[in-house]
Formats: C-alpha cells, structure tokens, sequence
C-alpha cells in the first residue's frame, strides 16, 4: 500500500511550492532566519537572537512594526462586519482617507484613485497621462525603480529586471537623474505625455537632487504641456521628513503614487493622486465612472491601514523625528566612517539613506577588490550585508540598482540607541573590510559559491 507522503515542514513547503531560489540565496548569505516576533525597529527569532531593522521592508515599516494602534484599528475594523468589497455601494473609508491625503498633499492635487501595490498606482499614472494628453510617449529617470509589471517596468533601463519579459511599452527614454537639458530636448518634441521621477532616487543609490532640479523640471512639463509625475513610494508618508518628500523642492505635481508606508505595514495598499484636470480626462461620464478600478481597491481594512497610519505618524510626530534623526544618523557615520578610503559619501534626507562604497585605491587591497568584481561585481556590498546580519544583529540591503550603497532606514520610531548600534556595526565592517585576510577572503568564497549556484 502506498505511504502517505511525509507532511513537509512550512519552510519546506515554502521552498518546494513558492520559491526554491530565494531559500537558496537567504541560506547563502546565511540570513534565512525564523522571525517570531516584530515590534518597532526590533525583529525576535525563535532562537533568542533580536535585529536591528535598518531596511524598514523598503520603506514599508515608517510607524515600526505592528504598531498597536494600527493593529488595534485594524482590529477594530475586522470587528465591525460591515461592508467589504461589495463593488456596489460608496466606501466612506476611502473618502475619509482621500480627503486626508489630498490635504497633506496640497496644489493640485485633488482626487485619489485607490489600489494595492505601488506597481499598480505608477500603471494608473501612465494610463491617466495617456488620456490626459492624448500622447503616448513616456520619459523617466535613469536608474529609476518604478515597480515590475509591464507599464513600470518600461520606465526602467537597468536590463536585470527587465531581460527576457519584452517587448515592454513603446515610446518611452530615460533622461539623467539631475539633467534639465537632457529633458528639454525629450520634452521639446511635444509629443511626451508624462516625466515621471522619484524625488529622491532610492533604488538608484539614495540621490538626492540638486535643490532647485525638480521645480525646473515641473516648469519645462508644464511648458511643453506633458504630466510631472512624482513616484513617492519610497519616499512619502514622512520618510524624509515632509508627508511628501517633493514638499521638501516646492513643487506641485500632476499625480502623486504613494504606497508602501501607507499600509502600516500591514495591509497591502496605494494611492495615486491626482489633479482634478486629470481625473476629469478619465472618469468623464456615468459610462466611465468605472473605467479603471480594481477589486482590492478601496477595501476597508486598506482604508483603516491608511487612516490609522496616518495618525500614527502625526501623533507621534514621526516625520520631525525622522528629519532630527536622519541627521544625527548621517553625522555619526560620517565621524565613524571619515578616512576609510572605500566609503564614498554618505548622503540622505531624513530616514532614507545610503552609504556609497567605491574602489579603494591602496594597491593590496586594490588586488583583491577588483579580483572580487571579476567574479561577482554584485556580491561585494551582499558580504557587507551579511556581516552586519550576523555578526551585529543588522538587517539592511544594497540599493537593488546601485550594489555600492548600502541602506541605512529604519523605521521612523528607531531610538538614537538603536542608531548608535548600526553606527557601531557599520564602523566594525568597513574596518573589517579595510584591514583585508578575512573579509576578503569570506568575500571570495561567497561570489565563487553565488556564481555556482
Ligand atoms: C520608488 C518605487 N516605486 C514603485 C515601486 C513598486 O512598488 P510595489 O513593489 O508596491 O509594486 C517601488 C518598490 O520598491 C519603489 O521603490
């Protein structure tokens, strides 16, 4: 009689029906750890361990993990058994959270289409500017993550995301980050329906724009009558200080996409907001009151996630947090770091951050950086990473298009403690990284192991 088969465990479950290759990878860099427990910047494994959270999921966590009064809204809601994507009545959360968030905002903005993911706002962005215009091309900003479906993805020119799943959408070029002459010249032709730019580059290496680029950029938009679309999914909900980090450069964008941070960190959800011109190009009759939705969007647990974060944020006033801590965050590495000829700058606004790595020049450890690089040029900051995981309780990443700069954001709730504690693990591995034997020799290991696999 045949055996019934063996119950897997979760993790293998995981690894045999969901993504055997991610396992693969968080065991190599020996970060495939059991989570039990999440508060604030601190994350408890089931072994007794506890980490330092310096990665936020991305800029998910801006009110920390399972922040109570999120949970408790979000309990709160369940609790209720009222009306839940019935896709047939007014949802009065998603009112009560559109005119919040139109109010934070400011300028144009002035209505607010409700979806899941950031991905899914930056594809309204397109498909409104298109409309709104009547053009199709689109311009972006070299380096820029915009999120992986079809749409976003063609407003992203590094080819590890994009190889293999074209053709991808016609009409669009990217611009340098920073180059209004560049932008110009796309722009002039008339025929472009919309620049779309993060304010401050996240997954590009945390570049933070000349001061007066992005209202330069807004004028040469509206002058050239195309759409000045600003990609906040990283950088909004006070993660730099300001609700939106455009607030910082003066500028009244078209559409606005938020995401991440606004679902507390717990309920999928995102927002594009927009003009009420541009709402009026798209929802312009009863026949089209509908024309681009989506079921999860405007769900009541969502709407309460946004509610109940943003009064987080406010009460606790995080965003004056997060601008007086990225600061002390950004001069304390630079004391800690100043004379190490492989850290290039460090550089940020508020909590979002980057550490940026380059070449060193010294001849001894010339030769095994640049042997390094021949193997893997992706593993170097992944060694940097790993060592600050393991042996200082840290978790942070590279920038997913620049692997020379690491990441220093944490959940806008971290103490001056806690930043005193990534300082001190930063400082132990780029000493580590500097004083060569062992770091390099770990690294080699890991790039010949990672090209293997
Ligand atoms: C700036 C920016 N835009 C858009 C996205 C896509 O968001 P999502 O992953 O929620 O689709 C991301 C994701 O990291 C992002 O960083």
């Amino acid at each position: 009689m045949a055996q019934p088969a063996l119950k897997l465990s979760v993790e293998s479950q995981y690894e045999k029906y969901v993504n055997p290759q991610w396992v693969r990878l968080l065991d190599l860099l020996r970060m495939n750890i059991r989570y039990t427990r999440c508060e604030g910047v601190e994350l408890f494994t089931d072994d007794g361990r506890r980490y330092l959270d310096f990665l936020s999921g991305y800029c998910v966590h801006n009110t920390g993990h399972n922040h109570p009064a999120v949970v408790a809204a979000l309990r709160d809601e369940l609790g209720r058994n009222g009306p839940a994507m019935l896709q047939s009545h007014v949802p009065e959360l998603a009112g009560e959270l559109a005119a919040a968030l139109c109010s934070r905002a400011g300028g144009r903005i002035a209505k607010v289409f409700f979806c899941s993911s950031g991905s899914e706002g930056v594809e309204a962005a397109i498909k409104f500017a298109r409309a709104h215009t009547g053009r199709h091309e689109l311009v972006y900003a070299s380096g820029a993550f915009h999120g992986l479906t079809c749409g976003a993805l063609s407003l992203m020119d590094e080819p590890f995301w994009s190889k293999g799943f074209g053709p991808l959408l016609a009409g669009t070029a990217p611009v340098p980050f920073g180059d209004l002459d560049a932008l110009r010249s796309q722009l002039a032709k008339k025929t472009v329906a919309a620049f779309i730019v993060e304010p401050i580059q996240g997954e590009a290496g945390i570049r933070v724009p000349a001061p007066e680029y992005l209202a330069e950029a807004q004028a040469l938009c509206r002058k050239f009558g195309t759409l000045f679309v600003v990609d906040e999914v990283q950088t909004g909900l006070y993660r730099t200080g300001r609700f939106l980090a455009s607030q910082h450069f003066g500028i009244e964008p078209d559409m606005v996409v938020i995401a991440k941070a606004l679902s507390g960190g717990l309920v999928p959800v995102g927002a594009l907001l927009m003009s009420d011109a541009v709402y009026g190009s798209v929802y312009n009759s009863l026949k089209r009151a509908i024309v681009h939705t989506s079921t999860y969007s405007e769900n009541g647990l969502a709407m309460r996630a946004g509610l109940a974060t943003l009064e987080t944020l406010e009460q606790e006033n995080l965003g004056q947090r997060a601008a007086e801590l990225g600061e002390i965050l950004r001069n304390r590495l630079r004391d800690a770091l100043n004379g190490y000829e492989m850290v290039k700058d460090v550089r940020g606004m508020g909590l979002l951050n980057g550490i940026e790595f380059q070449a060193p020049s010294r001849l001894r450890l010339r030769v095994a950086f640049e042997a390094f690089m021949k193997i893997h040029p992706g593993m170097f900051g992944q060694v940097a990473v790993m060592r600050l995981f393991r042996d200082h309780g840290i978790l942070t990443q590279m920038c997913g298009n620049n692997f020379m700069v690491l990441k220093a954001a944490p959940p806008l709730v971290v103490s001056t403690a806690q930043i005193d504690e990534y300082v001190h693990g930063v400082h132990e591995v780029v000493k580590l990284m500097h004083a060569g034997a062992s770091f390099w020799a770990e690294a080699l290991g890991l790039a010949r192991r990672a090209v293997n696999i």
